[in-house]
């Protein structure tokens, strides 16, 4: 008798983002083609009793293979990094294809594309960084580039050789308007961080404790309060990426309220780290060090609260690995002050299990809501749903079946970057992503990797579909939009 299907998942518990519901998975051409009670075996049958059978996760914020703007080469490229992250339940990520001033984008998507193509083992696509919009950039590259499915591009209000000033940002904001496309910012005021820093240095202040000092919660509250007013003048979607700050989060939420098109996105290291992190002897605290930085008990609550009442509606890794070395960190060894340390901390694979420990079995968070933050939120965003993260026929079969009762002490030795420590080591989770799959096969279980570089696919990007928020627009930008 030949099977109904590739792969039946039998006996689970599944979940969306918008219901929890006992069925049968049927699997056919790396698809789901049925869900339904008591359905026919199939080639490959696993029995899911006691599993929590979720969309495979979509990290939409990671940095794979990238170059920063200092010259500094991330620790994971696209083997290590997609191999990491699918350990973690991640079976799509959307990495940048970084712009340094100078470049063509079109050279640099080709770079990227060439380097994921041979390696990933999960689905992937990109966003751009753009840190050079000159004519020819947001005339002729943009457009072509967004359509070949790179609909979302990431702009910076700090950093010297990233900084946009906000003429510029209106720019590329006109260009993502006509071609619909999506506005990631970064969200800080880069006077009010250098004027500190300068001080600081003057002051004898080196150690990596004093970036958490340099990047004031007033410079993430002033510039996100500043690109939300500048948004409005298209009535531009946007996208303020890795929020920390109580303030900034009354920004956006004050501005939703209005009807304002404005989303949110958090990570990891909000939730689960403040500056006292970074307070260590040495230079080991560089590696608790990211942009912005972790704050405090206070902001971390706050950031659980955005997340509970979507003002935040992404939990992306943010995933910017750096090994704590001169190829890092410390490109002047132990001469490295706080403003030539690598930002970024790692995530990928830690990204789903430390918010399903600490979000849904610690009751924060119901596993719909997970659902939606860790997966669904970011395809509709980005213009990857309902192929990507959801649980309906017709969708990859893109699946993870958790295990609600494991209990793991985090170590980085269990992990599968490069980056040669983990910033949450020695916490303890409960549940983890045990059997991962996507678009129908096994890739991870019983801890083995079962998916060959290069088999991961590049992922084209439809038109955005964030979460509506409907405001008239006024008739005057008629005549200049
Ligand atoms: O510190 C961070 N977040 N580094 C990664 C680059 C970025 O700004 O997202
Ligand atoms: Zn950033
Ligand atoms: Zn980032």
């Amino acid at each position: 008798m030949t099977a109904a299907f590739d792969l039946t998942i039998r006996n689970g518990t599944l979940s969306t983002a918008s219901e929890t519901f006992c069925a049968d998975i049927g699997v056919s051409d790396g698809r789901i083609s049925a869900l339904a009670e008591r359905l026919p075996p199939g080639k490959t049958d696993i029995d899911a009793t006691g599993r929590w059978v979720l969309p495979g996760g979509v990290d939409s914020h990671t940095h794979i293979e990238q170059r920063s703007s200092s010259g500094v080469m991330c620790a994971d490229d696209f083997a290590s990094g997609t191999t990491s992250a699918a350990f973690g339940g991640t079976t799509t990520i959307m990495s940048f294809a970084a712009q340094h001033r100078g470049d063509s984008l079109t050279d640099v998507v080709a770079d990227y594309h060439a380097r994921a193509a041979a390696k990933a083992v999960v689905d992937y696509a990109f966003h751009l960084i753009i840190s050079d919009p000159r004519p020819e950039v947001l005339d002729v590259e943009l457009p072509a580039l967004i359509d070949g499915g790179i609909r979302s591009f990431k702009v910076y209000m700090t950093y010297d050789k990233l900084k946009l000033d906000d003429g510029q940002l209106l720019e590329v904001m006109a260009v993502a308007q006509r071609e619909r496309a999506m506005v990631m910012v970064h969200a800080e005021n880069h006077e009010v961080i250098q004027w500190i820093a300068r001080r600081l240095l003057d002051r004898g202040h080196r150690a990596p404790r004093f970036h958490a000092v340099a990047h004031a919660p007033v410079a993430e509250g002033e510039a996100t309060h500043r690109v939300i007013a500048l948004s409005t003048l298209l009535d531009q979607p946007l996208l303020i990426v890795h929020v920390s700050d109580p303030v900034a989060i009354g920004h956006i939420r004050a501005a939703q309220t209005l009807g304002v098109r404005v989303h949110g996105e958090t990570c990891p290291q909000y939730l689960f780290l403040t500056a006292d992190d970074i307070d260590k002897p040495g230079m080991d605290g560089a590696m608790w060090c990211c942009s912005p930085p972790p704050r405090d008990a206070a902001a971390q609550e706050a950031v659980w609260r955005g997340l509970q009442n979507g003002t935040l509606q992404l939990f992306s890794s943010d995933h910017a690995p750096y090994r704590f070395d001169a190829s890092g960190k410390l490109p002047l060894g132990g001469d490295t002050t706080f403003k030539e340390m690598a930002n970024g901390v790692p995530g990928i694979e830690l990204r789903l299990p430390l918010l399903f420990s600490e979000g849904v079995m610690a009751g924060r968070i119901t596993v719909n809501e997970f659902v939606a933050l860790t997966a669904t939120n970011h395809a509709r965003m980005y213009g990857l749903h309902p192929r990507k993260g959801t649980l309906a026929v017709g969708s990859d079969a893109d699946i993870v079946l958790w295990d609600p009762t494991r209990r793991t002490t985090v170590d980085w030795s269990m992990l599968h970057d490069n980056v040669g420590y983990t910033p949450y080591a020695g916490r303890e989770l409960r549940g983890w992503p045990a059997t991962v799959i996507r678009r129908g096969e096994v890739i991870v279980d019983g801890g083995r990797l079962n998916a060959a570089p290069g088999s991961g696919r590049y992922l084209r990007c439809d038109v955005p579909q964030p979460l509506r928020i409907e405001r008239p627009a006024p008739p005057e930008r008629r005549l200049f939009s």
